[in-house]
């Protein structure tokens, strides 16, 4: 489908000009020969152009009150006014409501095309942001926190709740896989600041020097490296929200500076001299005991209280295991839209199967079984043969798992480990010949401690027994 291309010109031959020469060019345009018109062509017959061209002076009115009503009305797509020669527009007004651009009249070929092209382009890219965030908005609603169990109804009626309070931290806690990122995203969708962006770190994959610029962002020349500014994520994330994830593993010194942003509502860039106003919400979710952080040193304890005066507590699956029942055909759905199967039937063996199971690592490792199960399915059954439940972290050397032999871990590629495990697996092996050291580990694996000790706690790997 051609590009929508609206023209709002009372000039009879600069109007056909501008008609002819953008047909030419593929677009799809329509000419309006009075704000009147253009009034009916967008309002009534509800036409969205990509790019709207406007001569600013109409003998009945003017195109920036055009414009403003446009705004006020929704409408979206980017304008590029017209003024005659000698005219002064009132540039300051036309910056706030968001015009592209001006071109004096009579005005040249290519400029013109460099200018309505350029509009395009920045139509198409917020159109692309909105329809994204339309979808995000649809797909994450409270509803999409499944279960029908009562801990998961509770988990909805807080969700809906926070949802209409302007809070400005929360805490989401539980354990790895109990949906803290799912519920982070449904509140930020459902929420008050749904239009603005939600940013996403995890504190436990930078070591301290890139999480601080990361997230505070930095000035040309601010340390080695720095070759030009940087907007750090949270001002990124400025009439939105950042969400923190692992924030347990945030550094101390950067827990001040993280209450700075919340309580003064303001940041400085490493290297810069200025203070910046932000307005975010935070949200941070951890696997672990902050309380225990707190009285050990590791965890600044005024951060802590001013992130839990709102606290999402999400329940571990083993405590609501009816759930399974909701959960298990919303992933076979799901894996069969992705992977062309067409499972349908649940056999009671499966069901007792995963009912009995104490799932560590909670609905990640139930979606993650569902979808091996549903690769690996020749018929309509889910296969009880790939479940494999019990089996998903030891490297015991058994058929389907992974074996160490002279210094080099075997994994088996005949499907029976995904990547995820076989990830889980390699640092296990790693860790139990390293003597359970996790600095050894990360130097051997070439990684950060950090993500060592995060990967020990999202596969839960036990590191006083094993060795
Ligand atoms: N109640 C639920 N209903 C539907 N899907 C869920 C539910 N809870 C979790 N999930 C899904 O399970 C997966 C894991 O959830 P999520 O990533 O939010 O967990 P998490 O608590 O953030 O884990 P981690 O601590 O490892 O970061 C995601 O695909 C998420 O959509
Ligand atoms: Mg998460």
């Amino acid at each position: 489908m051609p590009d929508s291309l609206l023209i709002i010109e009372d000039e009879q031959l600069l109007g056909a000009e501008l008609v002819r020469h953008f047909r030419r060019a593929k677009w799809d345009v329509t000419w309006a020969r009075t704000f009147r018109e253009a009034h009916h062509i967008l309002f009534e017959r509800e036409l969205d152009p990509l790019v709207v061209l406007s001569d600013i002076n109409l003998p009945d009115g003017n195109g920036l009150d055009a414009l403003e009503e446009i705004r006020r009305r929704g409408g979206r797509g980017e304008w590029v006014l017209l003024t005659g020669y000698g005219e002064v527009p009132d540039s300051v007004r036309a910056m706030r409501l968001g015009a592209f651009d001006f071109l004096t009249k009579p005005c040249e070929q290519d400029h013109l095309d460099l200018v309505i092209n350029g509009a395009a382009r920045s139509a198409r890219a917020q159109r692309r942001l909105q329809d994204e965030s339309e979808n995000r908005a649809r797909r994450y609603t409270p509803e999409s926190f499944a279960g029908h169990s009562d801990p998961a109804g509770t988990v909805r009626t807080l969700l809906r709740k926070l949802m209409h309070v302007p809070f400005s931290a929360l805490i989401i806690t539980g354990e790895t896989g109990t949906g803290k990122g799912l519920a982070a995203r449904i509140v930020h969708h459902g929420g008050r600041r749904a239009e603005g962006p939600l940013v996403e770190i995890n504190c436990a994959a930078l070591p301290r020097e890139l999480l601080e610029s990361e997230l505070f962002g930095h000035e040309a020349g601010a340390f080695t490296g720095a070759r030009a500014r940087r907007r750090g994520l949270i001002e990124q994330a400025h009439g939105g929200t950042i969400f923190l994830d692992e924030i347990g593993e945030m550094p101390v010194d950067l827990q001040a500076k993280l209450l700075k942003v919340i309580e003064d509502r303001s940041l400085r860039r490493l290297g810069a001299e200025r203070e910046i106003q932000v307005d975010v919400q935070v949200m941070a979710a951890t696997n672990q005991d902050l309380d225990t952080q707190v009285r050990n040193g590791g965890f600044r304890a005024d951060l802590y209280h001013r992130l839990s005066v709102f606290t999402l507590e999400l329940p571990p699956l083993r405590e609501r295991s009816a759930d399974i029942r909701d959960l298990v055909p919303l992933f076979v759905a799901e894996y069969n839209a992705i992977a062309g199967r067409r499972v349908s039937e649940i056999p009671d063996a499966v069901w007792e199967r995963l009912e009995r199971y104490a799932w560590p690592g909670n609905v990640r490792e139930l979606r993650n079984v569902v979808e091996r199960c549903v690769l690996f399915a020749t018929d309509n059954r889910l296969p009880v043969e790939w479940l494999q439940l019990g089996s998903a972290v030891p490297v015991s050397g058994q058929a389907g798992d992974a074996s160490i032999e002279a210094g080099r871990l075997c994994l088996p590629l005949d499907g029976s480990l995904g990547l995820d495990d076989m990830v889980g697996r390699i640092i296990e092996a790693t860790l139990r010949r390293q003597g359970n050291n996790v600095a050894e580990t990360s130097r051997v694996l070439k990684t950060t401690r950090e993500k060592v000790r995060y990967r020990i706690e999202k596969y839960n790997i036990k590191l006083s027994n094993r060795c």
